[in-house]
């Protein structure tokens, strides 16, 4: 079964609209000039939302071969929530992928497995796909029971979905020590998480929905070290944080194939 490769870059709270133009412009030409083919990975950027307008005019005016995304998303349709943004708002501006539940969500904004359950359905109904992010702290690996906290985490989070919507998912595993630490989990470390996570989606729904699943690596995702994170049987992906603000390197990373 084969599964395109997903290349995200999470810029975090960085990069204003007006730099958010300059990076998406050096990432197209460096991609054009190293003869990207979108047909082998998936390119995804990731920006704040004040940027989000700004990318959708400078990919749709050259029809840059990357798609974008947003970084949280409300469970509200409309009304009195201060501050935050709907599923519809996101798809008026063209969003394909939302990151739901990502560990900075969760520490700073007490994000539970069910509200990133109930998010990753709130963008699935709205047409969009959900990044829906797990991992665990050092502390959890240091004991070993890494593996069993994060299919604990899958299991409350995929609880609301459906089959059919699980397997047009992507879950991105991201140890927490190795997220802009510079530390970054092995290779047989990621497999190891990653395959767990299949195993556990095939025997909460079946192996058809387990195969089409995408799962990605993240944490500290560099150039030198994206291929052989990627030559793990069940890594369909990176999330990239630092990496994925500087052109250059996230060409490299999406173009990990070359
Ligand atoms: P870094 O690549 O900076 O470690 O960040 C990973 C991450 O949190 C992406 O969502």
């Amino acid at each position: 079964m084969a599964r395109t490769p997903l290349m995200a870059g999470n810029w975090k709270m960085n990069l204003d609209h007006l730099e958010a133009n300059q990076l998406i412009q050096k990432l197209s030409f460096t991609l054009a000039d190293a003869g990207y083919d979108p047909s082998q990975s998936e390119a995804v950027v990731i920006p704040p939302f004040t940027d989000i307008r700004t990318v959708q005019t400078a990919i749709d005016a050259d029809s840059v071969p990357l798609k974008y995304g947003a970084q949280n998303v409300s469970t509200h349709d409309n009304g009195a929530f201060t501050g935050d943004i709907s599923t519809a708002m996101l798809v008026k501006l063209g969003c394909s992928y939302v990151v739901v539940g990502h560990s900075e969500r969760r520490e700073y904004h007490g994000e539970t497995n069910e509200i990133v359950g109930e998010k990753a359905k709130k963008v699935l109904d709205a047409g969009m796909v959900p990044i829906m992010c797990c991992g665990e702290a050092l502390d959890i690996r240091k004991e070993g029971t890494h593996v069993d906290f994060v299919l604990g985490q899958i299991s409350q989070m995929l609880a609301p979905l459906s089959a059919q919507q699980v397997a047009q998912s992507v879950i991105a595993y991201e140890p927490i020590w190795a997220i802009g630490t510079g530390e970054v989990a092995t290779p047989a470390d990621a497999q190891e998480v990653c395959g767990a996570i299949r195993r556990h989606v095939a025997e909460l729904f079946d192996q058809t929905t387990a195969d089409a699943v995408r799962i990605q690596y993240g944490g500290s995702v560099k150039a030198s070290n994206v291929r052989d994170i990627m030559a793990q049987p069940d890594v369909d992906g990176a999330l990239v944080g630092g990496a994925s603000l500087k052109p250059e390197e996230f060409a490299k990373i999406i173009m990990f194939y070359a």
